[in-house]
């Protein structure tokens, strides 16, 4: 029949698809010991599994960080665009939450504390300010049109957006459609990309509930679940082998469908000066207070 509308474009061989299929390598991820939870396994002559280090975010990959306030969410990105910035990276942060000065200032701080000269990364880090323009926040397609002149006018190769719950703030029914299309544009303007999303308390900590908690995990490529917990009980004072009021942060990567990577639950610290940085597994900590 004529009125049958096929997509051509659509249908490939897995031949002819693998050929556009991009070769994944490590983004940088700016947060020592993140790095190298992401890897890749190949086999050697003797059939055994080799795992080769990633040395970064997967390329390409959507990243989703997702945890209550005060997780080290923010932080995380910031150390992930200076860090790219300082590579000679071109990249973009969305701002949803706090406004643009604000943030600018932030990095900049976290720049010093990095080492990282500030006048040669400023001019690589492009900023949307969707904090202070509704319009930005409300209307995707206006979203979408502004990140497309960012990307194309500063040649950006990796963005952040801070956060999405933002995108979605009193619509929650429209999580999972926002994500997708944030999610789908993103990935057509092949940037590698960090999705930071807001978990409400009430969330199960580590669960994957938490990944967005409105089944945003399922459209992205790899989620992030950093946490913390307050140290109040003399039981947990012994397990984890910390003073009472102590907080206890963690990183765990809840899925990445791009790559390999470490399941475990780790320890993680945020510096006095703002710096995260990924410790041992959680279960080391408890074994060895355990042991004294
Ligand atoms: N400049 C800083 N110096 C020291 N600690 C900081 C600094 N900025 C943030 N922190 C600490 O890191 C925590 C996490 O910050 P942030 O990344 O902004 O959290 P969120 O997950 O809400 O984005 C803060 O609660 C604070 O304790
Ligand atoms: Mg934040």
């Amino acid at each position: 029949m004529d009125d049958k509308k096929i997509a051509f474009e659509s249908v490939g061989t897995a031949k002819e698809i693998a050929r556009s299929a991009p070769e994944i390598k490590g983004v940088r991820t700016g947060v020592e010991g993140l790095d190298e939870m992401f890897f890749t396994t190949k086999l050697d002559e003797n059939g055994e599994v080799l795992i080769k280090p990633l040395g970064g975010y997967p390329s390409g990959g959507v990243i989703h960080i997702t945890g209550v306030p005060d997780t080290g969410k923010s932080l995380m990105a910031e150390q992930f665009l200076i860090t790219q910035a300082s590579e000679g990276i071109n990249v973009c942060l969305v701002t949803v939450e706090q406004p643009a000065p604000f943030y600018v200032a932030s990095l900049k701080q976290r720049a010093a504390t990095l080492g990282v000269n500030w006048e040669k990364i400023e001019d690589r880090i492009v900023v949307i300010d969707a904090a202070t323009n509704s319009d930005l926040r409300n209307e995707l397609q206006v979203l979408f049109d502004t990140l497309a002149y960012g990307i194309k006018t500063y040649n950006v190769k990796a963005t952040v957006v801070d956060s999405v719950t933002g995108l979605y703030e009193a619509k929650e029914m429209m999580a999972r459609q926002t994500v997708r299309a944030l999610y789908n544009f993103i990935k057509k303007w092949h940037q590698t990309s960090i999705f930071i999303s807001q978990k409400r308390s009430g969330h199960e900590e580590l669960t994957a509930e938490a990944a967005g908690g409105y089944g945003v995990g399922h459209i992205v490529d790899a989620t992030i679940v950093v946490a913390k917990k307050e140290i109040l009980s003399r039981y947990d004072q012994s397990l984890f082998g910390a003073e009472i009021g102590d907080l206890i942060r963690t990183i765990r990567i809840d899925g990445c469908r791009l790559s390999g990577h470490d399941t475990k639950t780790r320890v993680m610290e945020i510096t006095k000066s703002g710096i995260v940085r990924v410790g041992p597994p959680l279960a080391e900590v408890v074994r060895k207070s355990g042991k004294k």
